[in-house]
């Protein structure tokens, strides 16, 4: 071990010195278990509320660096994916690591194609919903609920299981998506057209009414597919990591995607798509722009949804494609009222000290609730079509984990601010609740 990798530690404590090993930047957290006061003592940890500065684990999939607001999936730059690529190509590439050859891809996409039904009774189940049900809830109960017409899937360390059950998630993820739509709008349900692909086949259980075959135009395709490829995977966000720690119990990969699918859903991760649209709606008028981001500064009002990101201190790289995409969408349906708004929004704060000096700028989910909405998506809606192209992350990121040897149950530590053991007291002794 040279002195240029290693990390000298010194416990003013006790005046001892420790040597740890840096390897790829980091410490091991356990090496720090060594610096003890004594023989009784548990050895130090480190505290990191929200896990902002520990790596919890080693990936090969997603590379970002957020400085300058670069993403890769598996080294290819995210731009080149979503100009070149299909959704099922990166699907794919997540999972295998390499682009498909012309062979691998069409047995890919068959196998995937194979699976696009779901078992007749999930629609009774989702017909026990009220019209009114949130779409993640009903998407995220769903998906938990395939375990249960699965259980072959709890064999993870079979890899024909593995790939059965990644294959069966892909192709039923658009279906269910439907159908949670469909009920919403009391519709009936469509059967996925295993004649169409990926995108065109989702699209056609959405919208498709009397029609015998419905085709999607294809400008609503492209933007499908775009926007499926830019939400594949971002590395250790909260929703897969959320995937990664329920899977490392070694449950079945539909329960673990179901909770990727829960903590999506909150408002400062995939809801926010759903949040800026309903901030935007509020402004109402780019001239009340000024007065609403003098509400976010003052912290009184809510957050400036859409931006901001923990990984990125500069522009996503996902919100310029989406930006542009939402052009080349407007150019078919029509210019959204709103962009001005939102336009205006990213003007002002990009040039405001409050959002400068922070890093602010906006994320992956500032323009999508436009394009969603101009392709008549409702606003509640839009957290599922993230949850939908995301699912091809989860898998890869579920499947890196399970066969990483390093990996175990995941189980944080804490720090214990409570109380010393103190003896049980009778209802009636018990003082301190009158004291307050
Ligand atoms: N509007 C106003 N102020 C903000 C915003 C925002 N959107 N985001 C962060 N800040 C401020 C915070 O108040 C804080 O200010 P302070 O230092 O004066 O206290 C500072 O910037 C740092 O913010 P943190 O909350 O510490 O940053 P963190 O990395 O924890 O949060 C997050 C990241 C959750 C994305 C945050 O920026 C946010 O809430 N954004 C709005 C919600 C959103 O768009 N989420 C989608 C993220 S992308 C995705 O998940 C797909």
């Amino acid at each position: 071990m040279t002195a240029t990798n290693t990390l000298d530690i010194r416990d003013n404590r006790t005046g001892k010195s420790y040597t740890v090993p840096i390897t790829d930047g980091t410490i091991r957290a356990a090496d720090l278990r060594q610096v003890r006061v004594d023989d009784a003592d548990f050895g130090m940890m480190s505290y990191d509320p929200a896990f902002m500065n520990t790596a919890s684990c080693r990936s090969a999939i997603t590379f970002i660096d957020g400085d300058v607001g670069i993403l890769r999936y598996r080294g290819y730059p995210i731009e080149q994916l979503a100009e070149q690529a299909s959704f099922l190509e990166v699907a794919y590439l997540l999972r295998h690591g390499e682009l498909p050859t012309q062979s691998q891809y069409d047995s890919w996409v068959h196998d995937i194609t194979f699976h696009t039904y779901v078992h007749e009774n999930i629609k009774h189940f989702l017909e026990g919903f009220r019209y009114d049900a949130h779409p993640m809830s009903m998407l995220a109960s769903s998906v938990a609920a395939l375990s249960a017409f699965y259980p072959e899937a709890k064999h993870i360390t079979d890899d024909q299981s593995r790939y059965v059950s990644i294959i069966r998630l892909l192709a039923k993820l658009p279906t269910l998506a439907a159908f949670c739509y469909r009920h919403s709008k009391g519709l009936p349900f469509v059967y996925p057209d295993n004649d169409l692909l990926y995108c065109e086949n989702y699209l056609s259980m959405i919208a498709r009414m009397s029609e015998p075959k419905y085709e999607a135009h294809p400008a609503f395709v492209k933007a499908i597919e775009v926007l499926f490829i830019l939400h594949a995977d971002h590395e250790q966000n909260c929703s897969t990591s959320a995937v990664r720690a329920v899977g490392s119990s070694h449950v079945d990969p539909f329960s673990a995607v179901a909770a990727g699918i829960t903590a999506l859903y909150g408002p400062l991760h995939g809801g926010a798509n759903e949040q800026v649209l309903r901030m935007i709606e509020s402004i109402g008028h780019p001239k009340n722009v000024g007065a609403f981001i003098d509400e976010v500064k003052d912290g009184k009002g809510q957050r400036l949804m859409g931006f901001g990101h923990r990984v990125y201190k500069s522009y996503d790289p996902r919100a310029r494609i989406v930006k542009q995409l939402a052009y080349d969408v407007f150019k078919v349906t029509g210019m959204d009222k709103d962009l001005e708004i939102a336009l205006e929004l990213e003007r002002i704060a990009l040039a405001d000290d409050y959002f400068v000096s922070r890093k602010l700028y906006p994320n992956v989910d500032f323009y999508t609730g436009l394009i969603y909405r101009a392709m008549k998506f409702p606003t509640d809606y839009f957290t599922v079509l993230f949850a939908v192209a995301r699912t091809a992350g989860w898998l890869a990121q579920w499947e890196e984990m399970l066969l990483d040897k390093e990996q175990k149950i995941a189980r944080p530590r804490q720090v214990y601010t409570g109380y010393e053991e103190r003896p049980y007291t009778h209802q009636l002794d018990r003082s301190h609740r009158l004291k307050k």
